[in-house]
């Protein structure tokens, strides 16, 4: 009788510890499963914040047609991103203007007397590709006005381009993980 006591305490403490044990390591898997899914999900490129500090003084999304003082980032992004361009041509042409602003090599006349040509400034040539890369592969904020703009007031000169890009026929936002995108602007092992 005693041996049966003892055996049946053991396989009760046995039960109780794997008891206590199983929730916490569920807890610990399914939290892990959680913060995994919320990085792959959120749009964290880090072109994004650069584009929103560096660029968005004049080129932001917010501002009504009227009150600009630059075109929204969708539109040099429209002018500068045709069908059949590559990630390398699109950064290439950005930073080619942004290196250092001229008239001769603008895309957007139009742009340039209405608001008269972009101001020179010492931006970093590495941020700058990232906030390339992040227009090229994401679509970006646009304002409300600006794909009717397009439709009804550009007579041709500007085709509307917002679309995120494909690239190997995965969306880049699913394809990346964390510590791909860690690498910054050189993370892209895509062939020009
Ligand atoms: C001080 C205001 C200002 C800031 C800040 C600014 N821009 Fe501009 N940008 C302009 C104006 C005004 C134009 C339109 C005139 C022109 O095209 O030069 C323009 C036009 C452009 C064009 C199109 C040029 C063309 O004519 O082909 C590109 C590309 C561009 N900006 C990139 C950027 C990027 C990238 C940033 C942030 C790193 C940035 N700009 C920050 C004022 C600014």
């Amino acid at each position: 009788m005693k041996t049966y006591q003892f055996i049946a305490a053991i396989a009760f403490a046995t039960f109780v510890l794997t008891a206590c044990n199983k929730p916490v390591s569920d807890g610990y898997t399914n939290h892990a499963a959680v913060k995994e899914f919320v990085i792959s999900k959120t749009t964290d490129h880090p072109g994004k914040k650069l584009m929103e500090q560096q660029c968005y003084v004049c080129h932001n999304p917010s501002s009504d047609h009227d009150g600009r003082i630059a075109p929204p980032m969708v539109a040099v992004k429209s002018h500068y991103m045709t069908d059949s361009i590559t990630k390398k041509q699109f950064t290439d042409a950005i930073w080619n203007f942004v290196e250092k602003p001229s008239e001769e090599k603008s895309k957007m006349r139009g742009a340039v007397r209405r608001f008269n040509l972009m101001p020179f400034q010492p931006f970093n040539e590495g941020q700058v590709r990232l906030i390339a890369d992040y227009m090229y592969q994401y679509k970006i904020d646009e304002p409300d006005w600006f794909k009717k703009h397009v439709e009804e007031e550009s007579n041709g000169n500007m085709k509307y381009h917002n679309e995120g890009r494909k690239i190997d026929g995965t969306h880049s936002e699913e394809k990346q993980t964390p510590e791909e995108r860690g690498l910054g602007y050189s993370f892209d092992k895509t062939k020009y």
